[in-house]
């Protein structure tokens, strides 16, 4: 489509930003990861197994046990694991007394699907320019029939589908919504393509009506996880996929070290006020995440 093939001109005035009487339903999304899987993330991406953890902290393979299963039984044992893990003590204390969750975060422009998805719930995105109605997808999750209800019933003109990466939670539904949009054109990224999608290589950039939309590489989770950057709504807007949670991370499947990298360099650098719309769990901003973070809450603290 031409509408897709022509890349933004640097120098293009902001659009205006629109008001639209649709207000996003608030759903409330629990936080995808625990305390428990915190530790596990980070004691699989460093390669440490209990034992070894245990010897490298000094706390007693029983109480680790307890930690690892989620009870915060051990204050001072705690404070000792962060360190070796490289997590924030403070925010994983927090996580362990499980008093935090981002604050409720809505923008005109932005609906958000959250779909069973074997014994869990994925995340799908639907973003439109609410003057001209015209609209994306991000991810599919694993049923078409809201995605599509929910766009037909907005009349909105959906242009594309956007793949943040290509584990089956996150495009299950991709055949049949591709076939109730045939107009759309679906993406993703070169780094990790799919059948029946265009690649694309990092930085490049889209337009969805008014709406600007760049593309960065954070893989570390998968090969090719894309991220876009959405500007144009009241704010701006990330869809990361599963390289971070609210409060976590996507396991580092393919690279820990890239997708704390990428999530440090890639994510967090992005305005404060910018809405991160992950593959699981509730939606964030990169402020809380640079406050909250376990993973990355240190470095930003200074
Ligand atoms: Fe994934």
């Amino acid at each position: 489509m031409a509408f897709f093939a022509k890349h933004l001109k640097k120098n293009r005035n902001p659009p205006d930003l629109f008001l639209c009487s649709f207000q996003p339903l608030m759903i409330p999304i629990p936080l995808e990861d625990q305390f428990e899987d915190l530790l596990a993330k980070s004691m699989r991406g460093l390669h440490l197994g209990e034992t070894e953890l245990s010897e490298r902290t000094g706390v007693p393979r029983d109480i680790l046990a307890r930690l690892c299963r989620g009870e915060f039984c051990d204050e001072a044992a705690l404070l000792r694991v962060a360190r070796v893990l490289s997590l924030d003590p403070r925010t994983l204390t927090m996580a362990a007394s499980r008093v935090w969750a981002p604050r409720p975060v809505s923008v005109a422009g932005l609906e958000v699907f959250h779909l069973p998805y074997r014994d869990m719930k994925v995340n799908a995105y639907l973003v439109w320019d609410p003057a001209s109605r015209k609209a994306a997808f991000f991810d599919t999750a694993t049923d078409h029939r809201p995605l599509v209800a929910k766009a037909t019933s907005l009349g909105l003109s959906v242009e594309a589908i956007f793949l943040t990466h290509t584990h089956n939670d996150h495009l299950a539904a991709l055949p049949a919504l591709a076939q109730a949009f045939p107009e759309a054109k679906a993406w993703s990224n070169e780094a990790e393509p799919w059948p029946g999608t265009t690649n694309f290589a990092e930085g490049a950039e889209f337009a969805i009506g008014s709406l600007r939309l760049s593309t960065r590489t954070t893989s570390g989770h998968s090969v090719g996880g894309t991220t876009y950057v959405i500007e144009g709504l009241a704010r701006p807007l990330a869809v990361v996929g599963d390289a971070l949670f609210a409060g976590s991370m996507g396991g580092g499947m393919v690279s820990y070290e890239d997708a704390l990298k990428n999530n440090r360099e890639k994510i967090l650098t992005l305005p404060e006020e910018t809405v991160l719309c992950p593959g699981h769990g509730p939606l964030t901003t990169v402020g809380e995440e640079r406050r909250n973070n376990p993973f990355f809450s240190a470095e930003f603290a200074a």
